[in-house]
C-alpha cells in the first residue's frame, strides 16, 4: 500500500467510524482496542475545555468558567480535573500544593480552594520534575486522576485538556460520559485552524460541541480606551459562520488577567465586580443552558 494512503487522514484508525463492509466480529474486535465509556461515580456533569493549539487560554477559560458556574449556580458543587499531565496549570491557577491525602477505601481527597474541588498531576510531582512518559503512563495516570478520587458529590466536572488533538483527547473524548466539549481559541488563522481539527474531532467521537470562546480577543488600552485587535478581528465569528458552532463568549486580553492568574486569584473570585467577570459569567449561562 502506497505510504501516502497508509497515513491518509481519511482513514480511521480508532474505529470511530465503521465500514460497511465489516463484519460484526471485525467490528467487535477493533472496539477491543478503545476505551469503555464509563461515567465518574457521583458525578453528574462533565465537560472538557480543550484547543487545537497551546497557549491559548484553555486553563484561565477553565478555572474561570468553573468558578463563574458556581457562582451563577450556587447550589452547585463544581471540580476541575486537570489532564494536562506533562504541564499541569490547575495548582498555580487555584493557588493549591500538596499531596492529597489518602481515604479509608484508598482513593485520593481532590484539594480545594475557592469551594472548587480540583486534582492534577501537579499535585503528585514536584512542580520542577520533568514527566517523561509515553502514552499508556500518561492515560493510566489519567484514568487514575479520574477515577481514583472522590469527586463525589460532584454536578459539574470542568476537564482542562492538554493542547491538540492527540491520545490523550481522544481517550478522555471516547472514555467518559462528556456532556460536551467548549474550544478555546485566539482569533489568528492559526489557532482557528485548529479550532477546525478539534470540532472535527469531537464530532467524529459523538461529543457536542457546546461552543467556542475567544480569549484574547481584544485589547482595550488602559489608557486611551483604544481596541486593538492583537490577534486579528472576527475570526470566530467566521468560524462560527462557517461552522454552525456558537461563539460562547469572546474574553479581551488583559494584563489583570494574567496578573491575577500568576498570583493564583482567578480574575472572577478577585474582581467579581469586573466586565472580564461579566464575560465569563455570561458563557457559564450559556454552559449550564446547554449542557443541563
Ligand atoms: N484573556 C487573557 N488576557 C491576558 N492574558 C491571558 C488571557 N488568557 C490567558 N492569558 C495568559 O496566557 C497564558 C496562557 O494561558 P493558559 O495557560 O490558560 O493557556 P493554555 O491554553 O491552557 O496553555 P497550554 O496549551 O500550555 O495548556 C497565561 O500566562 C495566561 O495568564
Ligand atoms: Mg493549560
Amino acid at each position: 500500500m502506497c505510504i501516502c494512503r497508509r497515513f491518509s487522514t481519511h482513514e480511521d484508525p480508532f474505529g470511530v467510524r465503521s465500514s460497511p463492509k465489516q463484519t460484526d466480529h471485525q467490528r467487535q474486535m477493533m472496539a477491543k482496542g478503545l476505551p469503555k465509556q464509563r461515567p465518574i461515580e457521583g458525578v453528574k456533569n462533565i465537560i472538557c475545555v480543550a484547543s487545537g493549539k497551546g497557549g491559548v487560554g484553555k486553563s484561565t477559560t477553565t478555572v474561570n468558567l468553573a468558578l463563574a458556574i458556581a457562582a451563577e449556580d450556587p447550589k452547585s458543587k463544581v471540580g476541575i480535573l486537570d489532564a494536562d499531565i506533562y504541564g499541569p496549570s490547575i495548582p498555580k491557577l487555584m493557588n493549591l500544593s500538596g499531596e492529597p491525602e489518602l481515604s479509608a477505601d484508598n482513593k485520593m481527597e481532590p484539594l480545594v480552594n475557592y469551594g472548587v474541588k480540583c486534582m492534577s498531576m501537579g499535585f503528585l510531582v514536584d512542580e520542577t520534575s520533568a514527566i517523561v512518559w509515553r502514552g499508556l503512563m500518561v492515560m493510566s495516570a489519567i484514568e487514575k486522576l479520574l477515577r481514583q478520587v472522590n469527586w463525589a458529590p460532584l454536578d459539574w466536572l470542568l476537564v482542562d485538556m492538554p493542547p491538540g488533538t492527540g491520545d490523550v483527547q481522544l481517550s478522555i473524548a471516547q472514555s467518559l460520559p462528556l456532556k460536551g466539549a467548549i474550544l478555546v481559541t485566539t482569533p489568528q488563522d492559526i489557532a482557528l485552524a485548529d479550532v477546525r481539527r478539534g470540532a472535527t474531532m469531537f464530532q467524529k467521537v459523538h461529543v457536542p460541541v457546546l461552543g467556542v470562546v475567544e480569549n484574547m480577543s481584544v485589547f482595550v488600552c488602559p489608557n486611551c480606551g483604544t481596541s486593538h485587535h492583537i490577534f486579528g478581528q472576527k475570526g470566530a465569528q467566521k468560524l462560527s459562520r462557517e461552522t454552525g458552532i456558537e461563539i460562547l463568549g469572546e474574553v479581551p486580553l488583559d494584563g489583570r488577567v494574567c496578573e491575577l492568574s500568576d498570583a493564583g486569584q482567578p480574575i472572577v473570585v478577585a474582581e467579581p465586580n469586573s466586565s472580564q467577570t461579566a464575560v465569563f459569567k455570561s458563557i457559564a449561562r450559556k454552559v449550564l443552558e446547554k449542557a443541563s
